[in-house]
């Protein structure tokens, strides 16, 4: 089924001048970038969306760090949105991705792992909501 999931290019992604890149990577996939904006989080902010994370040992390493430089909010359409999605970006940890995913090519560790893709329909309904407005998706 078509699907929408909410991508976030991370900071050490947009800080290294990756954004058109990464894109490219969604484009090639058949994944279609139907809204997009660039934000710098506050902690507030970034520990709202990261909520379910907030008993975990890294939560502050993980809003710290996504709050440093601006990230670039996107919602990607597509056939299987959310599963196509989290192949292009490869396992969470750089060592463990496959060869060609996003996070193989320019991810620097397992915190700065420069994307992020939603997990699950009701996942993706939360974090697009999160950001953006219906009238901002433009399919
Ligand atoms: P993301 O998909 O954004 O969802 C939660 C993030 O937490 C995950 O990607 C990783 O970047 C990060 N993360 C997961 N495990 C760890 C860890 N052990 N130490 C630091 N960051 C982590």
């Amino acid at each position: 089924a078509i699907e929408r999931t909410l991508s976030i290019i991370k900071p050490d992604a947009t800080k290294r001048n990756l954004t058109g890149k990464i894109n490219a990577k969604f484009e090639e996939a058949g994944l279609r970038i139907i809204a997009q904006k660039r934000i710098q989080m506050t902690k507030a902010q970034a520990s709202v969306f990261y909520g379910v994370h907030k008993e975990r040992p890294f939560f502050d390493e993980l809003t710290t760090f996504m709050i440093s430089e601006p990230v670039v909010v996107q919602v990607l359409e597509g056939e299987d949105a959310i599963s196509k999605n989290r192949e292009v970006m490869g396992a969470t940890n750089p060592s463990d991705a496959a060869e060609g995913t996003i996070r193989r090519e320019f991810a620097l560790s397992l915190g700065e792992n420069s994307v992020h893709g939603s997990d699950a329909p009701e996942t993706a309904a939360f974090e697009i909501g999160y950001f953006f407005s219906g009238l901002e998706l433009v399919g």
